[in-house]
């Protein structure tokens, strides 16, 4: 973009110096605009504020007078180089020109090509002002673009992540249950919870991807155990109970994977300080451990395991409610209670070849 030529303003009362200056600053190359008085110099600098590049003006005016025009040159362009002419070589005037932020200043009659000099000072600076914002917002222009490119980048690597890791979760679900159907149906019953307990849309989408992790530490679970047809010795019981800290272990020390780990460690917790692995109590238990190990129960019951067979629903929530307090938080339960319509409808929904008819 082009930008219009630079231009001097010259400000004077008097018409033979206006004509004087005019004429000089045009023989060096300059464009110049003149104006009779403060007022006048002020309005063209409104109408043209982009080429006017500098002003020079005669303190001594009628009317408003040249350190006043200074004043309100400078609020509506603090960058504006501003040269001062007055008729007296007067070096207190000269101070209260600099002070009020006059760029420099000359005295009259003067030398004309000291003003030239000094005209000259004025637009390089300027220019190079123009240059150095100009520079400015286009490096910020520029990072703004590469943090919005790493933005996106970062992003697609999440959902690589995360898809990665979905993978895992059916794999390790695979082994026990049937194929898929139990976390994506545990998710979905956790963000209804979520949702119904006000937490926040953050938290929501937290949980939905979260939740499907929860096993993942069945990985590491021998099949013998994993697989079992029938009750645990307590030894192999032991082994099986590592599942929470071996998925906290897998899941640990990246940042969007916290809520995710947090949940495969504490799920197996219980309300009363009596689960696994750390015997967590109440609000100790993080929130979305509480919300998991409700809906993943409430699924277990519905479903056929190697090791049990699948309940009805009524007998399914009547052994959850004989629960509340103990195994699950009161608050989440009378929440989920509500929703038991909505949470049924996912169940049939989403309803794996291994379950049993409700
Ligand atoms: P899972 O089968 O997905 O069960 C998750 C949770 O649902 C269980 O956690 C338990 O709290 C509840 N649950 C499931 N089925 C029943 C049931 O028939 N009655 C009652 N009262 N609760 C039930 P828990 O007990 O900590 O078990 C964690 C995991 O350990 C189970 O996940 C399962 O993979 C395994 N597991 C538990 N018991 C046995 C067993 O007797 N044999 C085998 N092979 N695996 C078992
Ligand atoms: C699975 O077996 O992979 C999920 C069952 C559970 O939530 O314990
Ligand atoms: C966690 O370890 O992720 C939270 C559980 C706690 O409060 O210790
Ligand atoms: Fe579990």
């Amino acid at each position: 973009m082009l930008s219009p030529p630079p231009t001097v303003l010259v400000v004077d009362d008097e018409e033979l110096i206006l004509d004087l200056l005019k004429r000089s600053l045009r023989g060096l190359g300059h464009k110049v605009q003149t104006a009779r008085s403060a007022e006048q110099g002020l309005k063209l600098f409104r109408q043209d504020q982009a080429s006017i590049a500098t002003v020079v003006t005669d303190i001594c005016m009628p009317g408003v007078d040249g350190l006043a025009l200074l004043g309100s040159l400078k609020s509506h362009d603090p960058d504006l180089p501003v040269i001062l002419m007055t008729a007296y070589a007067d070096i207190d005037t000269a101070r209260a020109a600099i002070r009020a932020g006059a760029y420099d200043y000359v005295t009259k009659p003067f030398d004309l090509s000291s003003l030239g000099i000094s005209v000259g000072r004025a637009l390089e600076k300027r220019r190079l002002v123009a240059q150095n914002r100009a520079y400015r917002e286009n490096l910020e222009r520029r990072v703004e673009e590469r943090t919005q490119q790493l933005r996106e980048a970062f992003a697609r690597l999440n959902s690589i992540h995360l898809e990665a890791i979905c993978v895992l979760c059916k794999v390790a679900e695979a082994n026990d249950t049937d194929t898929g159907q139990h976390i994506r149906r545990v998710s979905l019953y956790c963000t209804e919870l979520a949702r119904a307990l006000g937490q926040p849309e953050e938290f929501v989408r937290q949980i939905e991807y979260s939740a499907p992790m929860h096993d993942i530490g069945k990985l590491s679970i021998p099949d013998l155990i994993l697989k079992k047809n029938g009750q645990l010795t307590p030894a192999e019981w032991e082994v099986m109970r590592q599942h929470t800290t071996r998925g906290a272990e897998i899941l640990a020390g990246v940042p969007f994977l916290e809520m995710a780990r947090e949940i495969a460690l504490c799920h197996h917790e219980r309300f009363d300080g009596n689960g696994y692995p750390r015997g967590l109590q109440g609000q100790q238990i993080p929130l979305s451990a509480r919300i998991v190990s409700l809906c993943d129960v409430f699924d277990a019951l519905l479903s056929r395991r190697c090791y049990k067979a699948a309940m009805p629903v009524a007998t399914a929530l009547e052994l959850i409610e004989k629960q509340v307090g103990s195994h699950f938080d009161p608050e989440l339960f009378e929440a989920f209670q509500q929703l038991l319509p909505r949470m049924l409808e996912i169940w049939e929904q989403h309803k794996g070849p291994l379950t049993a008819p409700a």
